[in-house]
């Protein structure tokens, strides 16, 4: 048999692929996309699906629990279509709607020339020009001529221009009487016309960016007005890359050791953008090529996996990312659907693990202008940190593990509809209450449900210090599962599957590292410039995880510093906003490159400090106490 046919339903979508491929692969190229944490190695076992209909040969190596064997689900991306089959995806098994922080309406004009300070001068602006015309005494050419206008209406000398546009200039500049309307871009020290039509017409000219967030796992697009500098649109999604594992060690792993690999991970998120872009401009009525620039924010795997870069030695030590800086390309390069000629510029890197996204967050921080000693800090799968003012700044990651994002959780998940959120329970009588993003029923639970829920089970008495259950509590909600001990959260007669959520022993040593990982990396970093928690001036929690995290909460588990409650601040998805900055502010992005190449970058791993620190935060919150005063008062 040359092809097999798989049939996924609900959605009835069906696919040939050649016998023996995975149904994680055949659903992938369906279109359908599953959560496969691991990117397919069989030990999530998140990728659950349901054979209807037909045979499929299953590998014994996956990690499927009993519970879901005896629902007679097979792991996705252990089970390989032999014949014709029919296959039903479960919803627990998609990836669904996320969450995605947009920080809508944040971006008025008083961002730009106030609050961050810098002047509103976009990447790309539309010029009006008028020139003297030539005669037989003064004889330029039509390209010099332009040449000369423009330095005199704009800081730069290197002006470019490309062919198409350059073939149109004699008939553009005679048309009316050498008055000429001209977009042109530049970026640092250069600059190139991009576009030109005859007479004063900026008004009629419309010219909009992109400003771009690409997380592991989501992806935030802006759509920006460069003439009022106001944003049009924003939208929102989960990076399509996730169909290839959820974190960025297993994408890079695949795109190093897969055959395409690296292709399929480029395509994945430049569909995503695509996706997210076409939607914007058919909702605003704007046609693709009236968006002629865009500035990209990632992390430095991310950025690499945009271009089409390999980020290969970005997890091999000495850990070396191809390019911090990564040079300006064309939209028709990468596949983009606006403006083919449009630029596309990413945020500089500050190492493997620093990236863009962590530059683009201190435009918002404005943390090259503060005089306050910052801890800026972003939680995901990777603890990113950035310490300093303006004279200094010493920057470090930490590897979190995904427990944060709902990995290596039983029941946790992404923060997004049906994840608890907020858990209460009973001292005397241990009943629990929980809460969920979209008040529905319970799926599972969510980072910041995690925090909280490790602060109110300690606050409670249902784990000791060292995050160990205690057994001999009266409440029938203890109890010996399929991974050893657990504390039922929520019955299955109130869950959205019928299942009880649980949060395990094994749970909790999970969050235990992630938790110890932050607050040791913080310390370490302390360490390196001799200055101790209280002198830490102000604390910014950027990014999703930050956005629904409870301060009290993260500090009573000592994730975070014991520090008065007024030093904290959230600014919601800075690595966005500093994106959007950016594009309307050729200052700020002259500034995202000072500080991109300004931070001492700390190698964690490098020497004992981070272990022994790390070792000493495997406590609830911590082995020295006198550090959390105010959680001193805990049973
Ligand atoms: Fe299939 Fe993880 S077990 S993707």
């Amino acid at each position: 048999m040359d092809k097999v046919t798989v049939l996924f339903t609900p959605e009835n979508i069906a696919i040939q692929v050649a016998p023996g491929t995975s149904l994680l692969q055949a659903a992938n190229l369906a279109g359908i996309n599953l959560v496969s944490s691991c990117g397919g190695d069989g030990t999530c076992g998140r990728c659950l699906v349901k054979v209807q209909d037909g045979h499929v040969r299953v590998s014994e190596s996956g990690n499927l629990s009993a519970r879901a064997k005896q629902a007679g689900l097979v792991l996705a991306c252990q089970a390989f279509a032999d014949s014709n089959v029919v296959v039903n995806i479960p919803s627990m098994s998609r990836l669904a709607e996320h969450q995605v922080l947009l920080d809508e309406n944040q971006l008025m004009e008083e961002d730009i020339e106030t609050e961050e300070g810098f002047s509103f001068l976009p990447l790309c602006r539309t010029i009006e020009l008028t020139l003297s015309p030539p005669n037989l005494a003064e004889n330029v050419a039509d390209w010099e001529r332009l040449q000369i206008a423009l330095r005199s209406a704009m800081n730069c000398s290197d002006i470019r221009i490309s062919l198409p546009v350059l073939s149109r200039l004699p008939e553009v500049l005679r048309a009316d009487d050498w008055r000429v309307t001209v977009i042109v871009t530049q970026i640092n020290d250069c600059a190139e016309v991009v576009d030109i039509a005859a007479g004063h017409v900026q008004k009629n000219l419309k010219n909009y960016g992109l400003a771009i967030d690409i997380g592991t796992t989501t992806v935030a697009v802006s759509l920006i007005d460069l003439v009022s500098g106001l944003p049009v649109g924003n939208k929102g999604t989960y990076n399509r890359q996730a169909s290839f594992g959820d974190d960025v060690i297993s994408r890079i792993i695949h795109a190093s050791e897969g055959k395409n690999g690296l292709a399929e991970l480029q395509s994945a998120i430049v569909n995503t953008i695509n996706d997210l872009v076409t939607e914007l401009l058919e909702l605003s009525h704007i046609e693709t090529n009236e968006v002629r620039i865009v500035t990209v924010a990632g992390n430095t795997a991310m950025t690499h996996l945009f271009l089409g870069l390999s980020p290969k030695y970005i997890r091999l030590e000495p850990y070396i990312p191809l390019a911090a800086a990564t040079p300006a390309v064309k939209a028709c390069e990468l596949g983009l659907k606006i403006n083919p000629a449009a630029y596309v510029v990413c945020f500089p890197s500050v190492a493997s693990y620093v990236g863009g996204d962590i530059v683009s967050g201190l435009l918002v921080a404005n943390l090259a202008k503060e005089e306050r000693i910052t801890l800026f800090i972003d939680i995901g799968t990777n603890g990113e940190m950035v310490l300093g003012n303006r004279d200094w700044l010493v920057t470090a990651a930490c590897s979190a593990g995904p427990a944060f994002e709902g990995g290596g959780i039983t029941h946790g998940m992404r923060a997004m509809k049906g994840a608890i959120d907020n858990i209460a329970i009973d001292p005397a009588t241990f009943d629990v209450e929980v809460t969920t993003i979209g008040r529905c029923r319970a799926q599972g639970i969510c980072g910041s449900g995690l925090i909280n829920c490790l602060a109110t089970l300690r606050a409670v008495g249902i784990i000791d210090r060292a995050g160990k259950l205690q057994t001999d509590l009266p409440t029938p909600r203890l109890r010996q599962g399929d991974d050893g001990w657990e504390f039922v959260l929520v019955y299955g007669k109130d869950t959205a599957h019928g299942r009880d959520i649980v949060i395990t022993e094994n749970d909790l040593k999970n969050l235990l590292r992630a938790k110890a990982a932050v607050y040791a990396g913080i310390r370490s970093m302390l360490h390196a410039v001799q200055l101790t928690e209280d002198m830490i001036d102000c604390v910014l929690i950027a990014g999703g995880f930050g956005n629904y995290l409870n301060i009290r909460d993260a500090v009573t588990i000592g994730l975070l510093p014991d520090l008065p409650a007024e030093r904290y601040k959230f600014i919601g998805n800075s690595s966005l906003k500093g994106a959007r900055i950016a594009l309307i502010s050729q200052e700020a992005w002259q500034e995202a490159q000072i500080l991109g190449s300004k931070m001492t970058y700390l190698e964690l791993s490098a020497g004992n400090e981070f272990m022994d620190e790390f070792m000493s935060a495997l406590f609830l919150p911590h082995t020295d106490m006198t550090r959390f005063p105010s959680v001193t008062n805990l049973k």
